[in-house]
């Protein structure tokens, strides 16, 4: 008997989501249904409800969860009903080229529930990044189940689900940041600002943040900003390049996920430096630098997926340092809601008074 449960589906291009009766099946191999505790609202929840991510409307919208697993399909052996755990969108599939050559953070071939969430009237659901979390119970592939202490609450935890791992990661696994680099970070929401958090947990010696709203950057000093700029009156390349003794930061982390703001990370990093891209862009968007200072500046240029985690290595490892005091999670939720409430959160953060709202259920 499938499960029937409400979430929050977008089913139009720019059309303010709502609230509807989900089914979903019980799990049958490799799969599980969690019972969704937390889900954070993440700006690619927005991309989607924009159309900037693909068309395959309608889309169950929520990725950055929390919770415990009601039910496992027949062979699954890695959690089991009563598990406390983050859902992750890289259930590293052990097989693929990247997983072959011992880098499965790049896996080219991650798992996800092989049945469908569907609307009560049948049609197909695609779940956000292939999680679907706005939802009392969600079917997943046993994999995207990651383990983790159940005394970290879920409306923190969750934001390990996605953009929190995926700005300290874009710092830590990307940037391979470490003590005494400088570091820049363009765009402090949710994303940018675990940037910062993870610049300053690796020991950087200089953390530069960038945004165009002063509330940002007042939360970017509580994850440990040692200078801030706001961007809308101050131009940032030059202040980055001033802060770093006329050099430029050796990583700059883009978070906003615009040509405009990646040429700003390229030419505010020193030479041989690198940029790292987080921040997602749409469709659109081209780039134009001249490639002779794409080659003549030399570093790297990187993107990050989910910050090049490894769900398995890096969730119990965060959790763990987060619940001994030494990583501030907690600064990421700005507000719970309630699950019909993330229409209002979207504005929230288009307005920017928000890091996080957090759906608790
Ligand atoms: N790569 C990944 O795996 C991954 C994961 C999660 C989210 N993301 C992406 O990261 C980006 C940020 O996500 P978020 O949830 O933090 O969003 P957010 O809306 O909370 O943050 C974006 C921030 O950028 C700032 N900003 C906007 N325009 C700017 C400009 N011109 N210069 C400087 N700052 C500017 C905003 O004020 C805001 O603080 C989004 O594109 C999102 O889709 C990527
Ligand atoms: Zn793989
Ligand atoms: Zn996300």
């Amino acid at each position: 008997m499938p499960y029937e449960v409400r979430g929050v589906v977008a089913r139009g291009k720019g059309e303010a989501v709502s609230l509807e009766t989900v089914l979903v099946p019980d799990p049958g191999p490799g799969e599980a249904v969690v019972n969704v505790q937390a889900c954070g609202v993440c700006h690619t929840d927005l991309h989607y409800r924009e159309g900037g991510i693909n068309d395959d409307f309608p889309f169950l919208l929520g990725h950055e969860a929390a919770g415990v697993v009601e039910a496992v399909g027949p062979d699954v052996t890695g959690v089991e009903p009563g598990d406390y755990v983050i859902l992750n969108w890289r259930a590293v599939c052990g097989n693929c080229r990247a997983c072959l050559r011992g880098r499965p953070w790049y896996c080219f071939a991650t798992h996800n529930a092989a049945q469908k969430m569907t609307l009560a009237d049948g049609t197909v659901l695609s779940p956000a990044l292939g999680i679907g979390a706005f939802v009392e119970k969600t079917l997943v592939a046993a994999g995207q189940c990651t383990k983790v202490d159940p005394k970290a609450k879920p409306a923190v935890a969750g934001l390990l689900g996605c953009g929190v791992m995926a700005g300290l990661g874009a710092t830590l696994n990307t940037g391979n940041v470490t003590r005494g680099d400088s570091v820049a970070v363009i765009g402090c929401g949710g994303v940018g600002n675990a940037s910062v958090l993870g610049a300053s947990l690796a020991g950087a010696s200089k953390i530069i943040a960038v945004d165009v709203d002063d509330r940002k950057l007042t939360w970017a000093r509580d994850f440990g900003a040692t200078h801030t700029v706001n961007s809308r009156t101050t131009d940032p390349v030059e202040a980055i390049r001033e802060l770093t003794g006329g050099n430029g930061a050796d990583v700059v982390i883009e978070a906003v996920g615009r040509p405009e703001t990646y040429k700003q990370a390229f030419y505010a990093r020193d030479l041989a430096g690198t940029v790292v891209l987080v921040g997602v862009p749409t469709p659109e968007m081209t780039l134009d630098l001249p490639l002779l200072d794409v080659f003549g500046r030399g570093g790297a240029l990187k993107s990050s997926w989910y910050g090049d985690c490894l769900p398995s290595r890096d969730f119990p490892m965060l959790i763990d340092l987060y619940l001994q005091g030494r990583l501030n999670l907690d600064g990421f939720v700005s507000e719970t809601i309630a699950i019909d409430e993330v229409e209002e959160a979207f504005a929230k953060m288009h307005r920017g008074e928000v890091l996080r709202s957090v759906v608790v259920l």
